[in-house]
């Protein structure tokens, strides 16, 4: 590999790293703000107003057009690396132990991304565009009622299911991707990287275990 092509993989894994777990600091933040959502957890009012500050305030404003750019640049350099190592590995190795040698999820990164960023384009559309264009009613202090068409949504079985299947998908990606993003930084220690990859692990399942709670309590609760 020339020095040049070297440097771009570099960059590129770079890059997916940064973004990658700029994104996990995001879905922290954004399960926080939607646990409110779980009935007995928060109202419909102060829902609203924290959706309000979080879509108004400039400093937030500024952070959600990085989230974008973040979520935009992760799947298009996902998309040349891996066109670029299956150009580079045209045959497969005869003797590729890969179940021994490597974690489902780290074989199928660009498949459980494809599901994640097609769940982000449904999900978007039906909530953030709602938001932001839709004509939504309002609550008692005449705010959009964004509770109202989330809560609304999961009260179907088909949107909650859809959303139970895609937190599965995130929560392998999350399980590979988070150590992964370490590892590209060059931050791998012998005593170190196998603490960060048990963090993963957990930081995959819990998140994703908190989320997929928020359309099953609403569907079974009304
Ligand atoms: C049950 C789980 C979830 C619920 C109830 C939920 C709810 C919402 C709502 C109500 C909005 C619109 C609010 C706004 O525009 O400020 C929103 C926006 C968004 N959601 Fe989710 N969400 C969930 C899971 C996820 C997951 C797992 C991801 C990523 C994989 C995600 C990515 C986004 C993004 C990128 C936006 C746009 C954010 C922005 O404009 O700042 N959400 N979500």
């Amino acid at each position: 590999m020339s020095n040049n092509r070297s440097l771009a993989s570099i960059t590129q894994k770079v890059l997916m790293a940064l973004t990658g777990l700029f994104l996990c600091t995001f879905l922290v933040v954004h399960l926080a703000g939607n646990l409110q959502l779980i009935p007995g957890m928060g109202t419909r009012e102060g829902f609203n107003e924290y959706a309000l500050f979080m879509t108004t305030f400039p400093l937030i404003k500024i952070v959600s057009y990085g989230l974008y750019a973040s979520i935009v640049l992760h799947a298009i350099v996902a998309l040349i690396l891996t066109v670029q190592n299956n150009k580079a590995r045209p045959i497969r190795y005869a003797k590729n132990n890969a179940a021994a040698n490597s974690s489902w999820a780290s074989r199928n990164m660009g498949l459980l991304g494809t599901v994640i960023l097609a769940f982000i384009i449904i999900h978007m559309k039906s909530f953030w565009a709602e938001y932001h264009w839709g004509s939504l009613p309002l609550d008692a202090n005449g705010n959009k009622d964004l509770y109202e068409i989330t809560v609304t949504a999961f009260q179907q079985w088909w949107y909650s299911l859809l959303y139970v299947i895609s937190m599965v998908a995130l929560a392998f990606h999350l399980m590979h991707g988070f150590q992964s993003g370490f590892q590209s930084l060059g931050l791998s220690h012998a005593k170190y990287t196998p603490i960060i990859k048990k963090v993963s692990m957990a930081f995959g399942i819990i998140i994703c275990l908190l989320f997929a709670i928020i359309p099953i309590s609403i569907y079974f609760a009304q």
